[in-house]
């Protein structure tokens, strides 16, 4: 997190130690505020189109729940869609009798737009859903060309954008989504434990509602009757982490004040000089394959277990993290990989950083795993 960032978490725990919890919070109500309108402006929407939630997790599951699914239904996606995703899509096939189908990726990775469409009209989805970026590799997916085929064809479209937020600019007008889920602790540089959904006009406009709206989104107005609150916030529940909150409003302003594609850029040259080093280093596979890659490096270590490397690198001071085969099974086991070594620079790290980190991690593929 960036000082500002980690201060508006600290001040306002500091606040809540000094007033309590509810008077902290009047006290707050300007900068939670403008915690939308920061988030807005980052995505192109209008604070009211914004919910803040507890994590890219809760946001996608509340996005989901405002479908009313029928046996039968079917939910559109790809091969690379996060794995709370698919597990998600699982739940609702087990429970419900929901089909789900994955559109076939390119040959070079990732979704096939042409295979979304043709999809689309043979089996009219209830709900098209594509990660924008997934977890385990540097792949970023045609959101966009998803977006004009979804709207072509009149079809709800969700997106994950959890780990392109902060380093790849968004625009919901752009992407045609009708909900976006994103985090604050990955590229954003915000807290742990906070989120976001972005709930378009068109589907507020339906009375779309999570299937368990609470106090916060409606107002019980009598014995058997309750009214929906205008905007996104129907998704909000009432108890918030308002430091958290706070955070993730400075994470955004910070991110806007940086500039996210100049920083992303930054970010993806430090991942292309990583990827291309590590491509040349004895015993280690890059595993990021797709037209258009990001901030994020994948690599395996021949015959490491990911975990150990990263364990190996923690104890020279380079942080990095292990993507397990569970973590994207059709995508590890299409790369035949049982566990990757995963990298994400940010516009912060300097190429003498990502350096070390390759040289350590080519060091320990030459030791077999000895370190
Ligand atoms: C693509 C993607 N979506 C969603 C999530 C979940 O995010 P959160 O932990 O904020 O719920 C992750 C976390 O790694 C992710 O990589």
């Amino acid at each position: 997190m960036p000082a500002p960032v980690l201060a508006a978490v600290v001040a306002h725990l500091e606040r809540e130690s000094r007033l309590g919890g509810y008077e902290a919070a009047d006290a707050a109500s300007e900068q939670v505020a403008r915690t939308y309108v920061s988030v807005a402006e980052l995505i192109g929407a209008r604070p009211r189109n914004v919910a803040v939630v507890e994590n890219a997790t809760a946001a996608f599951a509340l996005a989901l729940s405002a479908f009313d699914f029928q046996r039968g239904d079917l939910i559109l996606t790809s091969r690379n869609d996060y794995v709370s995703n698919q597990i998600m899509y699982l739940s609702l096939a087990r429970r419900l009798g929901v089909e789900m189908v994955r559109a076939e990726d390119l040959p070079e990775g990732g979704v096939d737009p042409a295979s979304l469409r043709a999809l689309i009209q043979r089996r009219r989805p209830r709900l098209v859903a594509v990660t924008h970026v997934p977890t385990n590799s540097g792949l970023v997916q045609p959101v966009e060309a998803v977006g004009e085929i979804c709207e072509a064809a009149g079809v709800p479209y969700l997106i994950d954008a959890c780990q392109s937020v902060g380093q790849i600019p968004l625009d919901v007008g752009r992407l045609k989504c009708d909900f976006l889920s994103a985090t604050a602790r990955k590229f954003l540089r915000g807290p742990r434990g906070v989120g976001f959904l972005y709930v378009s006009d068109r589907m507020l406009a339906t009375g779309a509602q999570p299937l368990l709206v609470d106090m916060r989104g409606a107002e019980w107005t009598a014995a058997d009757e309750y009214t929906l609150v205008d905007g996104a916030r129907r998704f909000e529940n009432w108890e918030f982490a308002y430091a958290q909150h706070l955070g993730l409003g400075e994470a955004a302003g910070y991110a806007l004040r940086v500039d996210v594609a100049e920083g992303g850029r930054r970010a993806s040259e430090l991942a292309a000089h990583a990827r291309e080093r590590l491509g040349g280093a004895d015993g280690v596979r890059v595993l990021d394959r797709g037209p258009s890659l990001c901030a994020i490096v994948t690599a395996e270590v021949a015959k490491c277990d990911a975990r150990a490397v990263v364990a190996m690198l923690r104890g020279r001071g380079i942080n990095t993290s292990a993507s397990l085969r569970g973590y994207a099974l059709l995508d590890m086991d299409a790369k035949q990989a049982a566990s990757a070594v995963r990298l994400s620079p940010h516009y912060y790290n300097t190429q003498k950083e990502v350096d070390a980190a390759v040289d350590a991690i080519a060091e320990i593929a030459r030791s077999g795993c000895a370190g």
